[in-house]
């Protein structure tokens, strides 16, 4: 089929200029053939070339599907309870303590089967595909123990296998909070996840990346470095919860190990960004956690100067982001970030592909990438980070065929 559209928001690097960051094409097409894009251009010139091909108009603006590449999807269970503690004034930090947060949601995961965290995971990414979203990275890491750890990241398995949802990136996420059998031994839990759960998972099978959450009361560096050396040596990525709530060297660690991603960032001091920058770490924000905590953005300026990868996540999990969408999540890194509409794009898009190393498979609209395409009620790109609080999306394909809406 041929796609025209009034305008086609590429994110090609190839076609970007500094008027037109986004290699946005005016009055193009784009042709699909056997799931992939085969051709983009100007539709005066497709519509030609491709003569023979059914035409689908779109009425507005046409993107790559968007890439959540920081979320917490398979979860169960709601923490609103905890929700309405924060606005009466608690702390994230005392919510933990009181037994709340991520270990609540442990115990959800844990008296869960694999078959309903499954269920609930596709009625999400359901919801998400809605929203424009074709792909999206998920952690486990409200199991806390090999076996549900294991759990949550079969039934992200069990999703992933569907061709009718968004594609999904595993990420085991190794060390989140401490559960109690652990009797408050950070380091002698990090060690044993180092030396069993990580290899465990590698053998599985069931993870692309490996992720720990390292912070002031959280785990620190000296805890994470042997997890993430361990995931190195067995072929896993590594993924870095970093300077959420304190500047504890997360980001510096992230570098020296080659993460692909420093996430959150709220904290991060120019050692740090230099070293991202340095090491090609891109830095994935998350501001609806931003948000839900009322904190002060990252240091965007310093990203920028340093010239480290910028990517826009949602973050979705049931305490600190409890959101199912991407745009939200734009709309507040346009507004209380200030980045720029095209920043948070790309950072949502192609960036977000080439930090879970899917750049050559989706994130860009470029000829030979899977057919993973938005086609919005909307004009153009300035109307996608507004904040409408409902869906703007006609049809989501992915891989060229329709996974939410409906071709026009
Ligand atoms: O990304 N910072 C740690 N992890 C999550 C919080 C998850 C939760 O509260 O359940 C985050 O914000
Ligand atoms: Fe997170």
């Amino acid at each position: 089929m041929l796609v025209v559209s009034p305008r086609v928001v590429t994110c090609d690097a190839r076609l970007a200029t500094h008027a037109n960051p986004l290699g946005a094409i005016d009055d193009g097409a784009v042709s699909v053939r056997d799931g992939r894009i085969h051709a983009v251009g100007r539709a005066s010139e497709l519509r030609e070339r491709f003569a023979d091909e059914p035409v689908v108009r779109a009425p507005g603006v046409l993107t790559p599907g968007l890439v959540d590449a920081h979320t917490h999807a398979p979860w169960v269970g709601s923490r609103a309870g905890e929700y309405a503690l924060r606005l009466a004034g608690a702390g994230y930090e005392a919510i933990a303590a009181a037994g709340g947060g991520i270990v609540a949601s442990m115990r959800s995961v844990r008296a869960a089967t694999r078959d309903v965290i499954a269920e609930e995971l596709a009625a999400r990414l359901g919801r998400m595909a809605s929203l424009g979203v074709t792909t999206v990275e998920a952690k486990s890491g409200y199991g806390l123990d090999l076996a549900s750890e294991r759990k949550q990241l079969e039934a992200i398995a069990a999703c992933g296998v569907r061709a009718d949802l968004p594609r999904l990136v595993p990420t085991y996420l190794a060390l989140h909070a401490l559960p109690r059998e652990a009797n408050g031994d950070r380091a002698a839990y990090a060690a044993e996840v180092a030396r069993t759960s990580v290899p465990a998972i590698a053998a599985a099978g069931l993870a692309r990346f490996v992720d720990a959450y390292v912070d002031r009361n959280a785990f620190s560096c000296e805890d994470a470095r042997p997890v993430f050396e361990r995931a190195g040596e067995l072929g896993l990525g590594v993924r870095v919860h970093a300077g959420q709530f304190a500047d504890v060297g997360a980001a510096e660690l992230a570098s020296s190990q080659g993460a692909r991603s420093a996430d959150h960032l709220e904290h991060l001091g120019e050692r740090g960004a230099e070293a991202m920058a340095r090491a090609g770490v891109s830095a994935v924000l998350l501001p609806v956690a931003s948000f839900t905590l009322q904190q002060a953005p990252p240091p965007i300026a310093l990203l920028r100067s340093a010239g480290v990868k910028i990517v826009v996540a949602s973050d979705a999990n049931p305490g600190t982001a409890p959101t199912e969408s991407l745009p939200l999540a734009l709309a507040l890194a346009v507004r209380s970030y200030g980045l720029t509409v095209a920043e948070a794009i790309l950072g949502a898009t192609r960036e977000a592909a080439a930090c879970l190393d899917l750049g050559e498979e989706t994130g860009t609209i470029r000829e030979g990438l899977a057919a993973d395409l938005v086609l919005w009620d909307l004009a153009d790109e300035n109307a996608i980070v507004q904040p409408w609080g409902a869906s703007r999306v006609r049809a989501t394909l992915r891989g060229g065929a329709v996974i939410a809406g409906a071709m026009p």
